[in-house]
């Protein structure tokens, strides 16, 4: 592995440290680091060759903008050309933390970073560690999740070494991060602004600041046009397996998994199973993986791309997940897992033994 891995306080991050991780940025080199959502790949977001930098490294296609992060709300005027009331309200509101909104860019962003696009997004992360390293860096950090392109977003460092290791500079090791899924995307550059990707932040707390704000037709609608975030288009948090999403009350999706995964086991394979605390007990065959207990939706989300990773890592050959519509949570989540499935779900109802 290249890239030297750096144990930093998540609360107080060590200045020698965030200075080194600094001037590695501000050299055109690459650093990955936590946020609250989920490690992101760090370089100069006014640079065109660290942006070009992170798709090589990502294996991203270069038409798949980068979100610029910033740490000081005067900074957004630097990169955003107009910058409307409702999404200023909302950064007084949410910044810094886990909302990404889209405006037209104006100069100082290269197209490299923006993937050819007129408008920019940008975001400020709500993590000491994330908002040292962009001041350390100049203000301006471009940054998409710290994964290969197309596998599932890494949630602690180690997933970070597992894929980009062996190429970036730095990798600044804060523990786990704490939402575990991706931003919520609003575009400002539609009124009303659009919803292009769910998250934490919900469509609800959104409209309770600023009133109407409409979600994307392309997001989880098969056929309906593609996703407006270029970066939903993709198969996207996939694990390795074929993924699967079982819906259904518990007793009969239990029944009808513990049939597959006993045949995939007699034909030599093994599923894994993706489940929660209250239904974990009711799988007999396979590996089985709780996420948590329905009663918290924030440690599904958190678990979410870890239990994907670990079942690859276990090598399993396809994976069973159970729905979880949670009340807030529930569409950031559900958006993820029927990526990772690829729209692939089944319902079953009256299943027994
Ligand atoms: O939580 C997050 O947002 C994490 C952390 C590291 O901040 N970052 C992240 O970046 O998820 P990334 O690159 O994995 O996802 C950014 C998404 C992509 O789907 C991309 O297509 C979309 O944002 N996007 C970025 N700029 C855009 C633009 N100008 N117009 C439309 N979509 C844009
Ligand atoms: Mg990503």
């Amino acid at each position: 592995m290249k890239a030297e891995m750096i144990k930093v306080d998540p609360a107080n991050p060590q200045r020698e440290i965030m200075e080194k991780a600094g001037r590695i940025l501000r050299g055109g080199g690459l650093v990955a680091f936590p946020t609250e959502t989920v490690y992101g790949l760090g370089g100069d977001g006014l640079r065109p060759e660290s942006s070009s930098r992170i798709y090589r490294a990502k294996g991203r296609p270069s038409d798949n903008p980068l979100i610029v992060h910033i740490a000081r709300l005067e900074d957004l005027f630097k990169v955003a050309a107009q910058t409307p009331d409702g999404a200023l309200r909302l950064a007084r509101e949410f910044w810094p933390g886990p909302l990404t909104m889209i405006f037209p860019k104006n100069r100082a962003v290269p197209y490299e970073t923006t993937g050819g696009l007129e408008s920019v997004a940008v975001r400020m992360p709500n993590h000491p560690v994330a908002l040292s390293l962009i001041q350390a860096a100049g203000g301006f950090v471009a940054a998409p999740s710290a994964n290969r392109s197309g596998r599932p977003s890494p949630t602690l460092a180690a997933h970070v070494a597992e894929d980009l290791g062996d190429e970036i500079e730095m990798i600044l090791d804060g523990g786990m991060v704490g939402i575990g899924l991706e931003s919520t995307i609003v575009d400002f550059t539609e009124s009303p602004p659009v919803i292009l990707r769910p998250g934490f932040i919900s469509r609800e707390m959104l409209a309770s600041r600023i009133g109407q704000v409409e979600l994307d037709p392309g997001l989880d609608r098969p056929g309906s046009g593609p996703p407006k975030a270029p970066g939903m288009r993709y198969r996207h948090y996939a694990p390795q397996a074929p993924l699967t999403i079982v819906e259904g009350e518990a007793g009969s999706v239990a029944a009808y998994l513990n049939r597959l995964a006993q045949e995939e086991s007699q034909a030599g394979g093994q599923a894994g199973i993706l489940a929660c605390d209250e239904t974990a007990g009711l799988y007999r065959y396979g590996v089985v993986k709780s996420v948590g207990s329905r009663r918290s939706e924030e440690d599904i989300a958190r678990r979410l791309y870890q239990a994907l990773r670990e079942f690859d890592r276990e090598r399993v050959s396809c994976i069973y997940s159970e729905s979880f519509h949670t009340p807030r949570m529930g569409q950031a989540i559900m958006n993820r897992l029927l990526k990772a499935a690829g729209y692939q779900s089944v319902l079953v109802s009256d299943y027994k033994d």
